[in-house]
């Protein structure tokens, strides 16, 4: 098989898992490889806008499962099950993106930059990102990114994933600030994962044709 060949494998091999195996867990090498593939996604400006959290409590578990209705397949026999937390009021001035400008790009950073300014111009005028909720929303769609590429190194390895956003936010927020896991302030909860292995069979795919999603623009 070549390499086109491989993708197109993968592709077909990632599924959305209802039923995971609860005896089978993923060994540290793979969960460190589908983690750091998360890490290494891109993000719009570099600002990687995410936190991954690894829920390991079971007690945690019982208390989010009435709430995440989407999730509670993974809840019940996924190896792991990680809540995707998306950061919260990004600005040119806000002091995450002074830290990702120093500490992780390694620029100087001025409120007053060009970046900055550039950076503002986007948000106020380009993509109109101009309340809470649009920029919150806006982080989310980069945790997308992190989602996707996780569930397809995961598929490679042989693992199975289901994302979850079948959750009530506002409850699984409350919960996890309740225990002091979250500053609500600062970061909501995005999307949610389960990984593991199957205790089924791997679902076909069922998607539009090529010729209803593809145009090419000459
Ligand atoms: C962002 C996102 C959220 C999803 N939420 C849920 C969910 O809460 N529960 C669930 O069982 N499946 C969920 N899914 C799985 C989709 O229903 C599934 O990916 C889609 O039907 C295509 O099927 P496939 O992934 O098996 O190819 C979600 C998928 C995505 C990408």
């Amino acid at each position: 098989m070549d390499k086109n060949e491989e993708i197109i494998q993968t592709a077909h091999r990632r599924y959305a898992t209802k039923k995971f195996d609860a005896n089978k867990q993923i060994s540290e090498k793979d969960w460190d490889t589908i983690l750091e593939v998360g890490r290494l996604s891109p993000s719009a400006f570099g600002f990687s806008p995410w936190r991954f959290l690894d829920i390991q409590s079971d007690d945690l578990k019982k208390e989010i499962y009435d709430y995440a209705w989407g999730g509670q397949n993974s809840l019940n026999g996924a190896s792991h099950f990680m809540i995707i937390l998306a950061k919260k009021g990004i600005t040119a001035t806000h002091p995450y993106i002074q830290h990702i400008t120093e500490d992780v790009a390694g620029h100087e950073y001025a409120p007053d930059s060009a970046f900055s300014k550039k950076f503002t111009d986007f948000q106020e005028n380009d993509f109109k990102l101009t309340d809470d909720r649009s920029r919150f929303d806006w982080a989310c769609k980069q945790t997308y990114i992190a989602l996707a590429n996780m569930m397809t190194a995961a598929a490679e390895l042989d693992i199975d994933s289901c994302a979850v956003e079948g959750f009530n936010r506002e409850k699984i927020e409350a919960i996890l600030s309740e225990k002091g896991i979250l500053d609500t302030k600062e970061w909501g909860v995005s999307v949610m994962a389960g990984f593991g292995y199957r205790d089924q069979d791997i679902t076909p795919k069922r998607r539009q044709p090529m010729e209803e999603v593809y145009r090419v623009i000459k």
